[in-house]
């Protein structure tokens, strides 16, 4: 795969480099996106039942399932070429900053280190009530979803659902890297899920080269803003070679 050779001077050269990250980059480890329009999550399954503190209400044991189901996903994955590559990006760059609109860890899992985690991690739970993390619970089938051991209330997956705030630090710190990099990858993501989206407009604006990589954009390359159409689990890995062949 050819890399353009302007996008790979500006990487060599580059103090700092942050990545947005969205479910296109775990397509390739086999776990669906949510926009794809046959594929998709939110082509089967309704959002607002499922992903929102409504729905959670209305269906405290659909939605917990629904979750439940997706983890095991996530579990059964593995990190594809795309992810290892940006766990090999950390290393070569100077100031390297992951933000991710996944909640599925295959970042974390492929090497990443310093992962901003937009949304939230299904791996985790929390209390629906308190907000505390829970690391153990009573199960049995009669109480789904579980209750926190602490105040009874119904237990949740420790991720962003539709009307939520997303968490203020993580939120607050991809802003900083957005603002503060020379090169901004926005890399499978459908980019209308706010604020996630308005990232790369604020690096952009900030001065940095900012390209775009996924399968629905059309190929445009004009610096300092490429458009690039491609499978992230194929572009990334070829980036890598291209700025530093071994
Ligand atoms: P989307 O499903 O909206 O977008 C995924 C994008 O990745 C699409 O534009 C695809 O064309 C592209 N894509 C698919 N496979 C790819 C590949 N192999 N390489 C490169 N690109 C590929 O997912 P997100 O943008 O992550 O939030 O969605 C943002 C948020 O909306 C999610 O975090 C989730 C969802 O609702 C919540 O649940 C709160």
């Amino acid at each position: 795969m050819k890399i353009d050779h302007r996008l790979v001077k500006i990487l060599q050269h580059a103090q700092s480099v942050t990545v947005l990250t969205g479910a296109g980059v775990s397509a390739e480890s086999g776990i669906p996106t949510f926009r794809d329009a046959q594929t998709g999550m939110w082509a089967t399954f309704n959002p607002e039942e499922l992903a929102s503190p409504e729905g959670f209400q209305r269906n405290p044991r659909l939605v917990w399932e629904w979750y439940a189901w997706r983890r095991e996903l996530v579990q059964q994955a593995q990190p594809n070429p795309g992810h290892v590559a940006l766990a090999e990006l950390e290393r070569r760059v100077p100031r390297f900053t992951l933000i991710t609109q996944n909640v599925d860890g295959l970042h974390q899992r492929a090497g990443s280190q310093n992962v901003i985690e937009l949304h939230g991690n299904i791996g985790r739970v929390t209390c629906s009530a308190e907000g505390t993390q829970v690391h153990e619970w009573a199960t049995s089938d009669d109480t789904v979803p579980p209750r926190c051991p602490n105040c009874g209330a119904f237990l949740r997956p420790d991720v962003v659902w539709f009307g939520e705030m997303l968490p203020r630090e993580a939120l607050q710190a991809a802003w900083a890297a957005a603002e503060m990099c020379d090169l901004f990858l926005s890399v499978g993501t459908s980019g209308v899920v706010e604020p996630a989206a308005s990232l790369p407009r604020a690096a952009r604006h900030a001065g940095a080269t900012v390209a775009v990589i996924n399968l629905d954009v059309p190929e445009q390359n004009q610096p300092p803003l490429f458009s690039i159409h491609a499978r992230s689990g194929e572009w990334l890995p070829a980036l890598v070679r291209a700025a530093w062949p071994t």
